[in-house]
Parts: C-alpha cells; sequence; structure tokens
C-alpha cells in the first residue's frame, strides 16, 4: 500500500506539468497506459462497506483516485471528471485507445499512410490529427468505435461495478419462438460512455467546422460498430435438439470495425471549409447529397504522404518494403511514388526434401531459396 502511495504521489506531482495542448490526445492512453490498483477503487474503500452506497455521494473520490486521473497523459479536464466518476473504466478506456491504434496499424500497413503513431502525446500520429484529411477522420472514428468496444465487452465481463449485461428483453419470446437469454452486449451503456468520455474534447474548442468534423466522424465509428451488432442463439433440449432457443445481442470483433471503417474511409466525403458538401464525383457515384451518419467526413485534402516532411510530421515512404507483383497500394509503384526501389537478395535456409526412411528416421536436405526484398528509394 505504501509503494502505492508513493506511485500515486509521483503520478500526481507529474501530472500538472502534462500541458493541454490542442494536439494532446486521450488516445495517448493506448500507449501510455492506465492501470487503476483494486486497492484504488471506491467500492474497496476500508471506509466504506462492500454493500454501501456509492462512496463518491458521500466523500467523493478518493485522494488516490484523485491523484490518478490527474495524472492521465493526453485528456482534458472534462474527461479528469469522469475519470473521477468511473476510475475503474479507465484502463478499459487505455485498452480500447491501444485497440483502435493497432488496428489502424493492421488496415494501413500496406498503404502509404501506414498508421505510425511516436511515443510522445503531443505528436502521437505526426500531425496527422492537427489535419483535417481522411486519415485523421479514420483515426477520431475508430478510437470512438474501439472505447466502444472496450466499455461493452469490459460490462459483459461481469468485473465492473459501473455497467453489466444489457438484460432489457431478458425472458421475452420473440415471434420466431425463440427467448432473449444470456449476456447480452451492453451497447447502450459502452454507447453512452464513449460519447460522453470521446466527444467531450471537442466541448472546449470553438464551434467551427473542424468541430463539427470531430463530432460527426467520433459518432460515425460508434454508428458503424452498432450496425454490425448480431444475435447469437444457444440450442437446449434433448441431446442438442432445439426444443429451447436463448438468443442474445453479439458485439463483433473489432477486426470487423475496422474492416467497415476502411471501406468508410475509401468513401469519406469532403466537405469544404463553407460547410457546403463537396462529392468526389468519382467515388462511388453515390447521388444522395446527405452525409449520412456513418460516412466519414474531411475538410482538408491528403498530403500524398511520398516524401519525408519533418515539419508536417511525415515520415515518408522511403525504405519501406513493397510487393514487386502486387497492383494494390504496395506495389512498388505506388508506394515508392515512382522514385523506384531497390532490390536485395534474402537468402533462406531450410530442410526440405524429406523423406521417411525405414526404420525409422527422416532424411532431409538443405535447400537454399533466394528471396528477393524490395525497399523504396
Ligand atoms: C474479471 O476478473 C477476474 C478476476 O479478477 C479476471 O480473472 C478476469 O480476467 C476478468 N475478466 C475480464 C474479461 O476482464
Ligand atoms: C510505417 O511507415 C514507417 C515510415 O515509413 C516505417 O518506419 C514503419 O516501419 C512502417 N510500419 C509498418 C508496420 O510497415
Ligand atoms: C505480393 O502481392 C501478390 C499479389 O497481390 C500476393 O499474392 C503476394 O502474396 C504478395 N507478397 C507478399 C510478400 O506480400
Amino acid at each position: 500500500m505504501a509503494t502505492v502511495r508513493l506511485l500515486v504521489l509521483v503520478l500526481g506531482l507529474l501530472g500538472p506539468h502534462w500541458p493541454n495542448k490542442v494536439s494532446a490526445s486521450w488516445m495517448y492512453l493506448g500507449i501510455s497506459g492506465a492501470s487503476i490498483s483494486p486497492s484504488l477503487l471506491p467500492q474497496n474503500n476500508p471506509t466504506m462497506g462492500p454493500r454501501g452506497p456509492e462512496p463518491e455521494d458521500l466523500t467523493g473520490p478518493t485522494v488516490e483516485v484523485r491523484a490518478l486521473c490527474s495524472s492521465l497523459p493526453g485528456v482534458t479536464q472534462q474527461q479528469i471528471e469522469i475519470c473521477l466518476q468511473h476510475p475503474n473504466l479507465m484502463p478499459v478506456v487505455a485498452a480500447g485507445a491501444a485497440k483502435s491504434i493497432a488496428e489502424c496499424k493492421h488496415q494501413f500497413k500496406h498503404e502509404r499512410w501506414n498508421c505510425s503513431t511516436q511515443d510522445d502525446q503531443n505528436n502521437l500520429f505526426g500531425t496527422t490529427l492537427e489535419r483535417g484529411s481522411k486519415e485523421t477522420a479514420f483515426i477520431y472514428a475508430i478510437s470512438s468505435a474501439g472505447v466502444v468496444h472496450s466499455v461493452t465487452q469490459a460490462c459483459s465481463s461481469g468485473n465492473l461495478t459501473d455497467c453489466n449485461c444489457d438484460t432489457t428483453n431478458q425472458g421475452q419470446s420473440t415471434k420466431e419462438g425463440w427467448k432473449w437469454g444470456g449476456c447480452s452486449d451492453n451497447l447502450k451503456y459502452g454507447m453512452t460512455f464513449a460519447r460522453n468520455f470521446v466527444d467531450v474534447v471537442e466541448k472546449r474548442k470553438k464551434h467551427g467546422i473542424r468541430t463539427k468534423m470531430n463530432l460527426h466522424n467520433n459518432a460515425a465509428g460508434r454508428k458503424v460498430l452498432s450496425t454490425l451488432m448480431g444475435t447469437k442463439c444457444r440450442c437446449h433440449g434433448v441431446s442438442g435438439s432445439c426444443e429451447v432457443k436463448t438468443c442474445w445481442n453479439h458485439m463483433p470483433s473489432f477486426t470487423e470495425v475496422g474492416d467497415a471503417l476502411k471501406k468508410k474511409y475509401g468513401m469519406a466525403v469532403q466537405i469544404s471549409s463553407k460547410n457546403r458538401l463537396r462529392r468526389k464525383i468519382k467515388a462511388n457515384k453515390r447521388r444522395d447529397d446527405n452525409v449520412k451518419k456513418g460516412d466519414l467526413i474531411h475538410i482538408h485534402k491528403s498530403p500524398n504522404y511520398c516524401v519525408e516532411d519533418v515539419d508536417k510530421g511525415i515520415p515518408g515512404t522511403a525504405g519501406r518494403v513493397c510487393n514487386k507483383t502486387s497492383t494494390g497500394p504496395d506495389s512498388c509503384g505506388l508506394l515508392c511514388c515512382g522514385r523506384g526501389y531497390n532490390t536485395q537478395v534474402l537468402t533462406h535456409i531450410e530442410r526440405c526434401h524429406c523423406k521417411f526412411v525405414w526404420c525409422c528416421y527422416v532424411k532431409c536436405k538443405t535447400c537454399e531459396t533466394k528471396v528477393d526484398l524490395h525497399t523504396c528509394k
């Protein structure tokens, strides 16, 4: 306990030195993490009975919780307030941010912009967050969805006092003849929490077009996740017959959310700073001029991400591995932006032509295979 207090004290002292810059982002929690020891949680406060009323109502957050909340990097004052109310959700938010960053890297691994991050809370995605391009839109959408996904999952795990399974439909029968049962993923709680925690960042800013863009993309990420919700069922009955079927709401895997948002990124709609819609005619020829809730919007064109630009935080594609036979974005032509590529020959040595020899061993040869590795100039 003494060490925990000391740690918290140190974190608390560090806290005020983290500036609340515009480019600071709560998503940095995905890199730095946030761990809250069970001893810090209000319900385990020794002065409170385990079944007592909400501790906050009487004593407010403990010193430890206060110190921890103000030590979270990248967050705004309003997010600290939310932390004080829900300290045990902070590791969950951090996990959500981490899985969003990982999914972003996965979705863009073959592209010029590959969602690379830096261990710097004011510069997490280079300057991508300061721009208002479709890459920015993707980051906002996926991280908002990431919080929904993590919180919803945590609610279903039954480990939180803040929420649990959604039991609204529990026991009801449907026309199709099955019953709601099991643990339905509590999307409502996750959506509300994410909306509060993620959107609150925009509240301290001027109400401009960029705020509108961010809020729209945050909501789009949540919307896309919610449209992927499905139902899972289990049969009960004698030897596997399906006399009784219980079903519950089931959240998609986060990769499914990433795939869907990547598609949305491909069709992102540019809105002009005059707030009128400017739609790229090429893209999908969709006629309706209304941006849908699940669409991503952006206000700036993307840079081409080809050449290193330290000021703009663009690493460029020099040195990236390209695929000579691909016709996609990872092809050497596209990835290297026409600059050409270097080829290295790598030699792989492996066991091959293995034969079973009577009796009883396996005899192999050693084969050398040469693999070309192409990297952008
Ligand atoms: C819930 O808590 C238990 C015990 O602390 C832990 O073993 C388990 O991994 C937790 N489950 C989730 C999904 O976090
Ligand atoms: C992403 O791009 C950067 C900069 O070109 C490079 O250093 C990094 O290795 C790339 N990441 C992956 C996963 O390819
Ligand atoms: C290169 O691209 C081709 C065609 O898309 C694909 O079949 C192959 O697996 C890729 N190679 C690597 C090393 O990714």
